[in-house]
């Protein structure tokens, strides 16, 4: 769908040309410019454009130029310029005519430059704000009209470092493919995807070059798993546990662990949901989600590095043999826990998934991802994804890796005190914290169940797996949040 040419000019379809706001013109607007006799420059007139970010003007039909369209962006001052401003720029093109009887668009990115950055990276980001951008769900759409599915088949990057920029672009087109790995799971309803689905989806990413095992509810409790175990025992539908290995680094090397979250859905359980919005919880395995597609972008992008993803499958339902409130289970860790309210579960499903990973892989780092808590939407709303970890250095280097790639996180308390929330007066812990620092409570449970000598940190994406609204590299909906997160976190600091 994306494709790199070195012609400075498009042969079809509408141009995309992005404006600097301090004036500098780029070659591309000039060249456009002297070919439809000034079209350019009067439309920048004639609109008070001034090449600020989120400006955009239609210059419809100028004559010269295959009697199409020619768009331009405001990009914002030179200076300013980022990668991540690339990709919004791809994302923003993508997004005016993903939907449009146009089938081809292109982005002349001749002079498109700034300090500090390889014009074929620069151009190579503007490629995967594209690509990120030109996602759709309509699975299940079947009398959508026509101008209400995608129509647009390419976009021609138009670029004179293009052979520069396509060799850029191979393992962001990669990623691309995780993080729709992703959004495809996210978007899913839960009567499709369930957690035999789900794993039976997993394992066919053997294709990709995963190692695949699944576990189902015997080997979990031949295990001891009776926290997660106890969370899926009202669903009909069978708990798994699955493992997706990716062995690219030295042989020997102690791998790096993403565990993730995997509620297919979360009724709450016997302390049942409010209707309104429960729908929303198809999404509670946003976790698992995107270890899955980091998971996908690594084997894809062949990262030379041992990673392993490990995502709990479970589905939370109310029933005659669901969980009760006041229940004690027992972990595969053997601390005993008091479920004092079943829409606490996330936690339960994670402590045994995070005991099995340490047990069996003695793992380098774990990060676990969730949509955990309520109260983390309270806190950070849906701009940034709570970081919680004792370990300073895992810290930076996580939030170095969302700074990098836009998917943000900021660090959250954890401290004693959150540990203390959780004391049960008939087991080990309780599963919930009460409603003040609900998150940092939930965080302080998780790292009962990781020994103090692995480096570990807690994602809480509650906030960010799904997104109302659109963004330039992002449709609204399924996000695929943590995706290009993790994969940065292995690349800056696991492969060399
Ligand atoms: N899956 C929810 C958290 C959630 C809420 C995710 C909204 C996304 C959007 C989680 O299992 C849950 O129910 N948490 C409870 C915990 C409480 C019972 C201690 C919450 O946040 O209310
Ligand atoms: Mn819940
Ligand atoms: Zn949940």
């Amino acid at each position: 769908m994306i494709t790199f040419s070195k012609s400075a000019l498009p042969k079809s379809g509408a141009v995309i040309v992005p404006v600097f706001a301090d004036g500098a013109n780029t070659a591309a607007f000039d060249n456009l410019d002297d070919m439809t006799g000034g079209a350019l420059s009067r439309a920048v007139k004639a609109a008070d454009f001034s090449g600020k970010q989120g400006q955009q003007v239609d210059v419809i039909g100028p004559d010269g130029i295959n009697n199409s369209m020619i768009l331009l962006i405001g990009v914002g001052s030179k200076q300013d310029m980022t990668a991540l401003e690339a990709q919004n720029l791809g994302g923003k093109a993508v997004a005016r005519f993903f939907r449009s009887p146009e089938k081809s668009i292109s982005i002349a990115l001749e002079g498109f430059e700034c300090d500090g950055q390889e014009a074929g990276d620069l151009h190579a980001a503007v490629g995967f704000g594209a690509r990120l951008r030109a996602y759709s769900f309509d699975t299940y759409r079947t009398k959508a009209e026509k101008s209400e599915l995608p129509s647009l088949g390419k976009v021609t990057i138009n670029t004179p470092a293009a052979a520069e920029a396509k060799k850029a672009f191979a393992d962001f087109d990669k990623i691309a493919e995780g993080v729709f790995t992703a959004r495809d799971l996210v978007s899913e309803p839960a009567n499709i995807l369930h957690p035999e689905t789900y794993a039976a989806r997993c394992q066919e990413l053997e294709s990709v070059g995963l190692e695949v095992t699944v576990l189902g509810e015997k080997e979990m409790k031949k295990l001891g798993m009776g926290s997660l175990l106890g969370v899926g025992q009202g669903s009909v539908r069978e708990s798994k546990l699955v493992v997706m290995k990716w062995m690219g680094g030295k042989k020997g090397q102690k791998p790096v662990c993403f565990v993730g979250k995997g509620v297919t859905f979360d009724t709450g359980g016997i302390s049942l949901k409010p209707p309104a919005g429960m729908w929303d919880m198809k999404w509670d395995m946003g976790g698992s989600a995107a270890v899955t597609g980091a998971m996908v972008a690594l084997a894809g992008r062949k990262a030379k590095a041992n990673v392993i993803g490990i995502i709990g499958l479970v589905e939370n339902m109310p029933d005659g043999n669901a969980q009760r409130p006041g229940d004690v289970v027992t972990s595969m860790s053997g601390q005993t826990i008091e479920v004092l309210n079943t829409d606490a579960e996330g936690r339960l499903v994670l402590a045994d998934a995070l005991t099995y990973t340490q047990e069996k892989f003695k793992p380098a780092a774990i990060v676990d991802l969730a949509t955990l808590t309520g109260a983390i939407i309270i806190s950070l709303a849906h701009e940034y994804g709570g970081c919680f970890s004792p370990d300073d250095e895992l810290v930076t280097a996580l939030t170095d890796a969302g700074k990098a790639t836009g998917e943000e996180l900021w660090r959250m308390p954890l401290g004693k005190a959150h540990d203390d929330m959780i004391k049960s007066d008939i087991a080990d812990m309780k599963n919930i914290g009460g409603r003040e620092g609900g998150s940092s409570s939930a965080a302080a449970f998780l790292k009962r169940f990781v020994s103090d000598d692995i480096p570990w940190a807690h994602l809480d994406i509650a906030g960010m797996a799904w997104q109302n609204k659109d963004k330039p590299t992002c449709p609204k909906g399924g996000a695929g949040y943590g995706v290009r997160l993790l994969d940065e976190f292995i690349r800056a600091n696991y492969e060399n």
